[in-house]
């Protein structure tokens, strides 16, 4: 496994819509590793594969609470309930933080790390960082759903 470089916020792949993986084969399960020590390298909760240079559908969520990172391949969101607002940031944008309304609740289907599809149903910060994910497949950013005026930018340590 290798960490992999991130795509910072100015970089045209992260607007591109991401194509579904056909096969999960050894690539895509070097590309889910990498991914996986990509994103805890830099402390995220998710990473999408267009952020690492890759336009496949492909994601991975660690929110740190004990349980394995989750796998989600080819992801379709298929039920959302209520809302939330909350404070996001993205591994693609190192230094910014804005709030952003997002489902309470998410149930998604996707294919695991073996190609077999699952449901998973998250709330709180799991439906977040899913619905987060999903939206960088298709090149939508956070950025582009924040609340007006919430921007937070802050300056890294010296
Ligand atoms: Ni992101």
């Amino acid at each position: 496994m290798a960490v992999r470089n991130v795509r910072l916020e100015s970089d045209e792949i992260l607007r591109k819509k991401s194509r579904p993986v056909e096969v999960v084969d050894e690539k895509i399960k070097e590309l889910v590793g990498d991914m996986i020590e990509t994103m805890h390298k830099f402390d995220g909760v998710g990473l999408a594969a267009p952020q690492v240079g890759v336009l496949k559908r492909v994601v991975v969520i660690d929110l740190y609470d004990g349980n394995e990172p989750y796998v989600l391949i080819n992801p379709e969101i298929i039920k959302t309930k209520g809302e939330q607002e909350v404070d996001e940031g993205c591994l693609s944008f190192p230094n910014k933080f804005a709030k952003v309304i997002r489902p309470a609740e998410v149930t998604a289907k996707a294919l695991d790390i073996n190609g077999k599809e699952y449901k998973i149903k998250g709330k709180g910060l799991l439906a977040q960082a899913i619905v987060h994910e999903v939206d960088h497949l298709e090149g939508i950013l956070f950025v582009d759903k924040i609340i007006p005026g919430t921007m937070e930018i802050i300056k890294p340590e010296e």
